[in-house]
């Protein structure tokens, strides 16, 4: 594949490019004669800028369920997508709504602690609060999307009110000299004096910043709270004709090639 067109210094060479074909060629599957082929992200995520063979080998490509995954039912739910895919990191979230519901905390709290992080164990890690936010918008209440999205920023800023300080594994993980973005900064400006400020700091507060393997969580637990709050559409999720549907699409079929 000729990548030589993008703009940008990048793979300069036809032997790089090649090179890169050469790879991704070798680290493809084969499926019932369908080649998976996998979307910049991935590729990204490597630290390589290429989108690998493309569409140009004259072969059939991987284009809906992926065999390598456990299939699903035809009308997905919530419940569904937490045991097929999110499932085993989904146990982050169930500890989180454990405590939150051990806390006595409403409902729409403990739904809001059990997908709070629902993009880090089953999207996209970078940006996780917001990307978790749009993909739940539109089956939850506003207070519940408004809460995820801004615990993004309210877990690098401490509330001593509630007890709440800076977590110690940032230190590891970022560095003590850790500044976050200045979007960041902005949201948790805007979200202090907003009403539901609250109802994001509980999040952060119920958050689980150390994984304990001891405790395991069982998601039939939260059946009865994903019932009363999550507005499961018939259809099935991604079936559906929301904002949100082709996301989980893309989660119940990462690699189709287009
Ligand atoms: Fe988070
Ligand atoms: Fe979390």
């Amino acid at each position: 594949m000729n990548l030589d067109h993008s703009a940008g210094p990048i793979m300069t060479t036809t032997t790089l490019s090649e090179r890169a074909d050469a790879l991704e060629l070798q680290q493809m599957q084969e499926l019932n004669n369908q080649l998976v082929t996998k979307s910049l992200l991935y590729h990204l995520a490597d630290g390589e800028r290429t989108i690998g063979p493309g569409f140009g080998l004259g072969r059939r490509l991987l284009m809906g369920e992926d065999p390598r995954l456990p299939p699903m039912p035809e009308k997905p739910t919530l419940m569904d997508f937490f045991r097929l895919r999110f499932s085993p990191a989904h146990q982050h979230l169930l500890q989180s709504a454990n405590l939150a519901q051990k806390n006595g905390l409403p409902d729409k709290i403990v739904l809001a602690c059990l997908l709070h992080d629902i993009a880090v164990v089953g999207f996209i890690k970078s940006d996780h609060g917001y990307w978790g936010a749009q993909l739940i918008e539109p089956y939850v209440d506003e207070e519940v999307s408004w809460a995820i999205r801004m615990h993004q920023a309210l877990r690098f800023f401490p509330d001593e009110s509630v007890g709440y300080s800076y977590p110690d594994n940032y230190i590891v993980m970022f560095g003590e000299d850790y500044q976050p973005d200045p979007y960041i900064v902005a949201d948790y400006e805007r979200a202090k004096s907003h009403k539901w400020y609250m109802s994001a700091r509980m999040i952060c507060v119920n958050d689980l910043y150390s994984f304990d393997p001891e405790i395991l969580i069982e998601l039939d637990q939260f059946e009865d709270v994903i019932g009363r709050n999550f507005k499961q559409p018939s259809e099935g999720l991604g079936n559906d004709n929301t904002s949100a549907s082709h996301m989980w699409r893309t989660l119940r079929r990462p690699c189709n090639a287009l």
